[in-house]
């Protein structure tokens, strides 16, 4: 039964004559309008449906929709290298006059601020990259340069964006990107890409969620602690999926409500990861396996999984994940991989990763930051809803990490994880130390450090 309507509130009949009255007459004027405009495009020929008519309308102003979805979604770019470009080139060294100047407008690469506002982007995870060991007699136990060089990666990204406070400001939480949105600026989050850059090891997890980082991908390109490559299993070697030690890191990167990124990891261990996390996780980076079956790239059996898991997958613009002719790639690539992948897990699931400075070539159509208007009126056009497009440009990498952070909230009596690498070696120096505890006075250990 309807619930009945107090005696004083209009009833719907009494409203109809008003809406008949001053609202129809304004619409009829406007299709009058647009029928007119739609005529004019067609160069006079006859249409053949109301729906042309609006097609036309709709494609002409692509430009104009676009700009409406992303004055109110922020458009966030799950992947980009910039600050690796300030390390090999710069050093670091980023207060001259004419780096400033450069980064404001005008560089060579992909990635400048005038270029980020013609894009309309509103948030950018800086990855924080640093390669694997050249060598592979380097071992995950290995002291290297990786952390130290992660640490002064973290402190230029972080120099770079308060130089810019007009422009950037550092999210830690997903509220922060709309705060941030809201007063016209960029937010900008640090990613740090793979285990071998927290030196494999959940404490340094911790540190580098304290500084602000706020993903960490499992793996980069050599397998560590945590899990395997994908581009070991693409060198022919054995996929082994996640260590025992990668489902501890999973737990703790969940308490932290850090999101876990599964762009580089072995497919194995993608599944693995899966089905362990509580927490939505990311592909920072990725783009679809079947479309091009790239071993970084995502198969869709486990894009249904990542649909079980409510996670997204961030299409990356690398050529060489998008065609077997790199050469050739162009922004048409990267829509069939969205529309692909759309077709597996619907729009609530994808976002957008570039790989922007961090590839030697682009995509044609996609030279630079500029350029992710033109990716969504492409999507538009191929009959993406606005929004469906919100979603991709932003809305669900926001969703997601509201749904990590929700799940460390419940998570907040767990004691943080102490466990280590099995294959870590711990030294005890045998110089006549006290020990804390009398069943360990048998375990004296010949090590190589001295005394503190
Ligand atoms: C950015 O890309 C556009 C083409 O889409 C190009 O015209 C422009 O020169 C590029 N800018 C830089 C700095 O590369
Ligand atoms: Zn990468």
């Amino acid at each position: 039964m309807p619930p009945r309507l107090p005696r004083d509130s209009p009833t719907p009949e009494h409203r109809l004559p008003i809406w008949v009255r001053y609202v129809l007459p304004v619409l009829t004027l406007l299709l009058a309008v647009v029928a007119g405009y739609s005529y004019h495009l067609n160069d006079g020929h006859s249409l053949a449906t109301k729906d042309i008519f609006l097609n036309n309308i709709l494609s002409a102003d692509n430009g104009a929709r676009v700009r409406r979805v992303l004055s109110r979604t922020p458009l966030i770019d799950g992947h980009n290298d910039l600050p690796y470009l300030l390390r090999i080139e710069l050093q670091n060294k980023i207060y001259d006059r004419k780096v400033l100047a450069a980064l404001r407008a005008g560089v060579l690469s992909h990635t400048d601020i005038s270029l980020m506002r013609k894009g309309q982007m509103g948030g950018q995870f800086w990855s924080v990259y640093v390669g694997c060991p050249a060598s592979e007699s380097v071992g995950i136990d290995d002291a290297t340069w990786a952390v130290r060089d992660t640490l002064e990666q973290i402190d230029v990204t972080k120099r770079f964006v308060a130089s810019f406070p007009e422009t950037f400001q550092l999210c830690t939480e997903a509220a922060c990107i709309r705060r941030v949105f809201r007063h016209g600026k960029i937010a900008s989050m640090i990613g740090i890409e793979g285990g071998h850059q927290v030196g494999n090891s959940l404490a340094n997890i911790r540190q580098m969620y304290d500084l602000g980082a706020r993903y960490i991908t499992t793996t980069h390109n050599c397998d560590n602690a945590f899990g395997t490559a994908a581009s070991t299993v693409a060198a022919g070697g054995d996929d082994i999926g996640a260590t025992e030690f990668g489902k501890e890191h999973v737990h703790e990167m969940n308490r932290l409500g850090m999101l876990i990124d599964l762009s580089h990891v072995s497919h194995q261990t993608m599944r693995d990861i899966l089905a362990m996390s509580t927490a939505p996780i990311m592909f920072s980076h990725s783009s679809s396996f079947a479309k091009h079956p790239h071993l970084r790239n995502v198969p869709d059996d486990i894009l249904q999984l990542l649909v079980q898991n409510r996670g997204i997958i961030m299409v990356t613009f690398v050529p060489f994940f998008l065609t077997s002719t790199p050469s050739e790639a162009s922004i048409h690539d990267v829509v069939e991989h969205i529309l692909h992948i759309v077709s597996i897990t619907g729009w609530d699931h994808v976002g957008l990763g570039s790989d922007f400075d961090g590839i030697d070539i682009v995509p044609q159509g996609l030279e630079n930051v500029s350029k992710y208007p033109a990716l969504l009126e492409l999507l538009l056009e191929n009959g993406a809803s606005e929004e469906q497009i919100a979603k991709l440009a932003g809305e669900n990498l926001i969703r997601v990490w509201e749904e990590a952070e929700s799940v460390s909230r419940k998570m907040r009596n767990v004691l943080p994880g102490e466990g280590t690498w099995e294959g870590r070696t711990w030294e005890r120096t045998d110089v006549g130390m006290p020990f804390l505890l009398e069943e360990n006075k048998g375990k004296r250990i010949q090590g190589i450090g001295g005394a503190p």
